[in-house]
C-alpha cells in the first residue's frame, strides 16, 4: 500500500484488513500521517521514489495499491516538473521494481482530472483525455505506462479513475478523515466554515442550474469497497481504466444546502470568483464499474457529509 498514511490509503489499509488481507504500508509521511496507518499493518517509514525501500516494502507482496503521489491541481500548476518527476518518474520505478521482485499485480489511483474540461456528461472511460492541469496529466501518463507494461510486460492492472472523493470512517483506531494541509476540498471546508471565515463559493456565474460548479461525489468507503473489488478482478496481461463516482452531480449550493441539513445550522458562505482550472460540470458514468467490478455505491451525499461531520467531532 503506497500512500498507506494518507487518506483514502489509511481507509483502505483498515478495511482491508478487516477483510482479513495482510497489509504492509509503505509512507514517509510527508503529506499523510503515521497515527491513520492501522497498527495491524507492517509499517515501512520511506518514499515511493527510494527504490531500496520499495523493495523492502514490497518484497512476497502479491498485490501493490499504488496510492502515493502529489495530488494538488493547484501546486502542480506551479510545479510541473515536480508532478511528473514524482508521480510519473515514482510510478515507473515501483513498476521496475515490481518487475524485479515478480509482483505482477496493482491498482493504480488515477483521477477524473485526466479528462480535463468534459465535452459531454456523464464521463465515460472512452471520454477524450484532455487535462487542463500537469496533476492530470502525471495521472494520464501513469495510466498510459500500466497499458504498456501489461501488454509488453504481462502485468495486470486497472486504474481507478476517482471523481470527487469524500466522507470518513470509524476504524477500531478512531475516526480516519481528510486531514489535508491546507484543505482545498469543498465538503471538509463546507463542514469548518465559520463567519469569521466563512466558505468561500468559487464563482457563482458557471453554466448550470444555480451558477455553482457541479461535481459528482463519491464516499469513500464505497471508493475502497471498489478497490477491493478490482483487485479480484486484475487479470494478467490486461489494463482496465474504471471511472469511479456515483453517477450524480451536485452543485456548490446544493452541497452547502445538505450540510446545513446535517450539522443543523447554516453554513456561512462568501461568493468569490472562480478558481483557476475547475471545469464547470464533473459527473462520472459508473457504468464500466457495475459490469466489471459488480459494484454499486450505496452511501449518498448526506452519508458523506454526516461522517465527515462527526469525524471532526
Ligand atoms: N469549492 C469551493 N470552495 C472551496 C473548495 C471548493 O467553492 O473552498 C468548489 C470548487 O470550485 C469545485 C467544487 O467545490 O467546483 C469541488 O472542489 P474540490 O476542491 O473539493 O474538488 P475538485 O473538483 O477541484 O477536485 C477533485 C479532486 C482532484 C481532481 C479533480 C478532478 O479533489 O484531485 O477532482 O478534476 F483532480
Amino acid at each position: 500500500m503506497t500512500g498507506g498514511a494518507g487518506y483514502i490509503g489509511g481507509m483502505a489499509t483498515s478495511m482491508l484488513l478487516d477483510a482479513g488481507y495482510r497489509v504492509r504500508v509503505l509512507d514517509d509521511c510527508s503529506t499523510g500521517h503515521a497515527d491513520a496507518i492501522d497498527p495491524r499493518a507492517h509499517f515501512v517509514r520511506g518514499s515511493f521514489l527510494d527504490a531500496s525501500a520499495v523493495q523492502e516494502a514490497i518484497a512476497g507482496c502479491d498485490t501493490v495499491m499504488h496510492f502515493a503521489g502529489k495530488s494538488l491541481v493547484g501546486e502542480s500548476v506551479q510545479k510541473p516538473d515536480l508532478y511528473m518527476q514524482v508521480n510519473v518518474g515514482g510510478s515507473a520505478q515501483l513498476l521496475n521494481v515490481m518487475k524485479e521482485n515478480n509482483v505482477k499485480k496493482i491498482v493504480f489511483s488515477s483521477s477524473a482530472a485526466t479528462y480535463g474540461e468534459p465535452e459531454e456528461v456523464p464521463i465515460t472511460e472512452k471520454s477524450p483525455t484532455k487535462p487542463t492541469n500537469p496533476y492530470g496529466l502525471s495521472k494520464l501518463k501513469v495510466d498510459q505506462l500500466l497499458t504498456q507494461r501489461a501488454s509488453e510486460d504481462g502485468i495486470a492492472a486497472i486504474s481507478l479513475r476517482y471523481f470527487n472523493v469524500a466522507g470518513a470512517l470509524n476504524t477500531s483506531h478512531g475516526w480516519l478523515s481528510e486531514r489535508h494541509n491546507p484543505e482545498t476540498h469543498l465538503i471538509p471546508n463546507v463542514l469548518k466554515a465559520t463567519p469569521e471565515s466563512p466558505l468561500q463559493i468559487f464563482g457563482t456565474d458557471w453554466p448550470t442550474l444555480d451558477g455553482t460548479c457541479v461535481r459528482d461525489y463519491v464516499h469513500v468507503v464505497d471508493l475502497i469497497e471498489a478497490h477491493i473489488a478490482a483487485m479480484k478482478a486484475l487479470v494478467l496481461g490486461k489494463h482496465e481504466i474504471i471511472n469511479l463516482g456515483s453517477g450524480d452531480g451536485y452543485s456548490v449550493r446544493q452541497v452547502v444546502d445538505a450540510a446545513a441539513l446535517v450539522v443543523g445550522r447554516s453554513i456561512p458562505t462568501a461568493e468569490v470568483g472562480r478558481r483557476a482550472g475547475d471545469p464547470a460540470v464533473l459527473i462520472a458514468s459508473v457504468d464500466r464499474a457495475k459490469e466489471l467490478l459488480s459494484w454499486t455505491p450505496t452511501r449518498n451525499l448526506l452519508a458523506m457529509m454526516s461522517d465527515a461531520h462527526v469525524s471532526l467531532r
